[in-house]
């Protein structure tokens, strides 16, 4: 039976044992808040509506989760789930956008005060409706995967409770999953009520479930609070639903860490490790060659050619490109980018393209310690070198800037040589100012060019000089004060005492 699919992702609770201020939804796995990948995997089995539960920290949830939905709209790119290798042209399409997938009808119901797990559904049911199937999902469990929850979805069929379980070798703490000698589900016991012959079960509820949305809305009216804790259990649907004579499934995975929930920081570290660690096992299987997939981290979208290399400790974050035959060198923290093919960064380099993004050239090389920031553009063959900063600016096919040099708000053009120690003045305190360097041109070291300024194609200017003003095309230009030498100079003495 394919019903739609409604979700509700439970993210009232406090998070206590986080000691944060930050409400612990949104506390980031992969550079994403643990929330994100929630609606992620949400949209990925192409559900009809969400309804987010919030109470702790609620405000501050709600807009975060709708800056992040406005942006899947705006952008959509999150939700498809892009081969990790592609061909150049493939790669090049996808930076650019890509058609926007459809988004669920995003909603919010407020849980004040927080009463269990089945009165925050209850909050929630009142916005669904009666023909779709309820799927829960948890705010701070970050790692299930698309294909579980759509395997659950089946098992539900639109008539029955669909409980995922699986059995933990140390169980404490966990709802338990009691079974009538038929083999048919019959309860979940929470570990704090559960007898000892109960806590002795290792197959526990993973806290995920799917449900008729008819049937649910049936049991949760029924529920009560007589328990070890006082709360409203949504776990005691399965009893109500036992009653009722609905068949009550279960669909066991082995994979703990696809229902692994966030508690701690430490629990937070070893999600975020064993995610690494998956990303870096789907990049390597797709021929990307990692140096060491335990020394590598992806912390949004990482595009590749064909042979790309990158070597240990590297940070890649937002939308990255990388083109065929890039490498990358160790210790690059790399972000918002596209690498076009051959590109090579030495190691210790950090590009940050943020809104504006950041393009290198075919066979360009940058770095070691280089600094390429928002609307830096690199033409093929460009150099960038050791501590030189590139912003809002573009330089022509086989440019160079190979030391100690500042590029900001110019343009620069093909073959042109920045000497080691030069800068664009480009700011006057006030407003930004553009600098044109014009093709051919040669600029010594230690020069300051003062934008607004243009030097003309084919010049050069001489070391050290301050340009105020446009140069000639062709011409030397020359703007400091004229080496004089004194003879004999006679160096002053030290008086005595
Ligand atoms: C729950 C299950 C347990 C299961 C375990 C799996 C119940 C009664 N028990 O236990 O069988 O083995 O998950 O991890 O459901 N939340 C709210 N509002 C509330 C209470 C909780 O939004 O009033 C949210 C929490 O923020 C969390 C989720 O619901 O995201 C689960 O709550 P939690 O307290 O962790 O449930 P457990 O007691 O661990
Ligand atoms: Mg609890």
């Amino acid at each position: 039976m394919n019903s739609p699919v409604d979700v509700v992702v439970m993210a009232a609770g406090k998070g206590t044992r986080m000691h944060s201020q930050r409400p612990k939804v949104l506390h980031r796995l992969g550079g994403r808040p643990l929330v994100g990948h929630v609606l992620e995997a949400a949209r990925r089995v192409a559900a009809r509506q969400v309804v987010v539960v919030t109470g702790h920290g609620a405000p501050e949830v709600e807009a975060s989760i709708q800056a992040m939905e406005s942006a899947k709209a705006i952008f959509g790119f999150e939700c498809a789930a892009p081969p990790a290798v592609a061909d150049a042209p493939a790669a090049q399409a996808a930076a650019s956008g890509g058609p926007a997938a459809s988004v669920p009808q995003l909603s919010f119901a407020r849980q004040t005060p927080q009463l269990g797990t089945g009165h925050a559904v209850q909050q929630a049911v009142p916005l669904l409706a009666d023909d779709g199937v309820t799927l829960v999902l948890s705010g701070d469990v970050p790692l299930t995967r698309p294909e579980t929850l759509a395997a659950l979805l089946a098992v539900c069929d639109g008539q029955h409770l669909a409980l995922l379980t699986l059995d933990l070798a140390d169980p404490t703490g966990y709802g338990r999953i009691v079974r009538q000698p038929s083999g048919d589900v019959q309860a979940i016991v929470e570990h704090k009520d559960a007898t000892d012959a109960q806590r002795a079960i290792t197959e526990i509820y993973s806290g995920i479930m799917a449900v008729p949305t008819r049937l649910l809305r049936g049991w949760l009216g029924r529920l009560d609070n007589r328990n070890a804790q006082g709360e409203y259990y949504l776990t005691d649907v399965v009893r109500l639903a036992v009653a009722d004579g609905c068949t009550v499934r279960a669909h066991r995975i082995d994979d703990a860490l696809q229902v692994a929930g966030v508690n701690s920081p430490q629990q937070l570290a070893e999600l975020e490790r064993a995610h690494q660690q998956r990303q870096a096992g789907q990049l390597l299987a797709a021929g990307v060659r990692l140096a060491d997939p335990a020394r590598f981290d992806l912390r949004g979208h990482l595009r590749c050619g064909r042979d790309v290399d990158i070597d240990i400790n590297c940070v890649f974050e937002g939308r990255v490109v990388l083109g065929n035959g890039v490498r990358i060198g160790a210790h690059c923290v790399i972000a918002n980018a596209t690498l076009a093919d051959g590109a090579v960064i030495h190691p210790f380099t950090h590009i940050d393209g943020e809104a504006a993004g950041v393009t290198v050239g075919a066979g360009a090389l940058v770095g070691p310690f280089a600094r390429l920031r928002p609307g830096a553009q690199l033409g093929a063959d460009v150099h960038i070198g050791n501590f030189v900063e590139v912003k809002n600016s573009t330089l022509a096919d086989g440019a160079k800037a190979n030391h100690l040099a500042y590029l900001g708000d110019a343009t620069v053009g093909e073959r042109v040589n920045y000497g080691a120690g030069s800068i664009t003045a480009n700011y006057d305190g006030a407003n930004k100012h553009r600098t044109v360097i014009e093709a051919d041109v040669h600029v010594g070291s230690n020069c300051v060019l003062v934008a607004p300024v243009t030097l003309g194609a084919g010049g050069t200017v001489g070391g050290g000089s301050t340009i105020t003003k446009n140069t000639p095309p062709g011409a030397l230009s020359v703007a400091r004060a004229k080496q004089i030498s004194l003879p004999n100079w006679q160096r002053p003495t030290k008086t005595p005492r």
